[in-house]
Order: structure tokens, then sequence, then C-alpha cells
């Protein structure tokens, strides 16, 4: 892993998401009072949800201005928005739908379309917003990705074995699930890795193995997504003590 990560452990779920909350505030308010905007790339699955619902709590006393927030997705189920799989209804139900924000701040991907268009559609929304390079990199970052990992240590929806994009203009792709079958949409490592900073938030014992692989397992990106990410800025691992229970050397808490 080039990116030295900064390992940060704490005793269980709830402290973890205190500390997510806290962490995802201090971001915030850096990146608002620099630049004037927080642009927030988050991560699905069920582990991020209480985190959420907190950011959403807490409100200024977390320092969030959410009238200065842009949301984006890291990758997103092709069901309709409103299934219970879906990324964005998760989102929606623990956060957007108690927090102030225009439709303008939340850039959907529009699983409606079928996979290639929506990939296509997500890229031209994130060009958009975000502007482009020469060289078809970001021109302005997310200031914070928050990423998931999955016990087969795919992360996003880069999945084991899946093609691992270098081509800094390529952005988004659509992806079928090894097991299920289901199509995907996700945000390619060069995007994903163009952030400022990249946070894997990662709960529970299930997960133990899964992170051993990607902190000390040998360097096998293609077999391990999780250690495609590398970001241009800081790599932050926020765990709690169960997680981290197959680390040979757990950093301090
Ligand atoms: C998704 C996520 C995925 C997730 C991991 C962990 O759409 O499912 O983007 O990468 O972060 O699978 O999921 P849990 O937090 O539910 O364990």
């Amino acid at each position: 892993m080039t990116v030295q990560p900064n390992i940060h452990i704490e005793p269980d779920n709830a402290a973890l998401t205190q500390y997510a909350v806290a962490q995802i505030g201090k971001l915030a308010a850096s990146a608002i009072a620099e630049r004037g905007v927080f642009r927030f790339c988050v991560a699905g699955g069920q582990t991020p949800r209480a985190v959420y619902a907190q950011l959403a709590a807490a409100g200024p006393e977390a320092q969030l201005d959410f009238s200065r927030v842009h949301i984006y997705f890291g990758d997103e189920r092709c069901v309709p928005p409103d299934d219970a799989q879906s990324n964005y209804r998760m989102l929606h139900e623990s956060l957007l739908s108690h927090v102030r924000m225009t439709a303008e701040q939340v850039h959907r991907i529009p699983v409606e379309r079928d996979p290639q268009d929506a990939a296509h559609a997500y890229q031209a929304e994130l060009q958009r917003a975000l502007g482009v390079n020469a060289d078809g990199s970001p021109e302005h970052t997310f200031d914070l990705v928050l990423l998931g990992l999955g016990a087969d240590v795919h992360t996003a929806s880069l999945f084991p074995g899946s093609e691992l994009v270098t081509d800094s203009s390529r952005w988004v792709s659509g992806r079928k699930h090894p097991d299920s079958g289901q199509w995907r949409i996700t945000l390619t490592e060069p995007l994903l890795n163009s952030a400022r900073c990249a946070a894997f938030l990662i709960s529970g014992a299930d997960k133990a193995a899964a992170l051993a692989a990607v902190l000390e397992a040998p360097r096998d990106p293609e077999r391990l997504p999780g250690q495609r990410i590398a970001p241009a800025g800081t790599l932050q691992f926020w765990i709690d003590t169960a997680a981290a229970s197959a680390l040979s050397q757990p950093s301090s808490p």
C-alpha cells in the first residue's frame, strides 16, 4: 500500500459511529472554510447508516452546514431509488429526509437507465459538477470519500477479479455483482483516488479477515480491491475492535 494509512480503532460500533461523525464534521468545516463547499462521496451498504443518522441529528454541533454540502455516491445498486437495496434510499431515510438540501446538492446515480447509460450519464454529471482537467482527471476533488469493505474485500462496487481502471478519464463504470449478478454502478479507482481523504468505515468481526487482507496481505489489488484505494490525500481506517481483531499490529486507539 503506497499511501501510509492512518488506523483509528474505537472499542465498539457506537463509539466508532461517534468518532466518524466527529471526523466528518471536522473535514466538512475545514473544506467549507477553505473552499466554501464540502464534496462528500458517500458509502452504501448498512454500516454507515448510523453515521448518516447522527450527522443529521447533530446539525450545527457537528459543524455541518448542509447548505454547503454536495453529496455524491461511491456506488449504487441498479434498483429503483425506493427499493430496500438502494443506497440512495438508505441515505434518504437516514440523512437527506432530515436536513435541508436542494436537489442540486444531491448527485444521485440515475440507475433507472440501463447500466451503461447510467454510467455515462453519471460521468457527465460528475464532469459538470467537478470540472475536468486536460488529462481527464477531475478539476475539483472529493473532500471525503467514505468507503465500506465487503467480507470478500470489495469496496464500492469494485469486486475481486474486476477490471482495475487506471485511465484518469474513466470515472464511472457498470459492474455485475459476482454472486447475485445484480448490476451496479461504481466510481472507478482514478476518481476515488483523486480524493483529499478516503476513509474506510469498518465494523464487526465479520470484516476482520477482509481488513487484515487489505492492510497486511501481500499486494494483490486485483484479488483484494480494498488495496486499490490509494488517495492523493490521506487514507484513513475508522474501525472498531472487532474489525481489528485479525490485525497482527493494531494501531493506537
Ligand atoms: C454497497 C457498498 C459496499 C459496502 C460494503 C460493506 O453498495 O454495498 O458500496 O461497498 O460498503 O459491501 O457493506 P456493509 O456496510 O453493509 O457491510
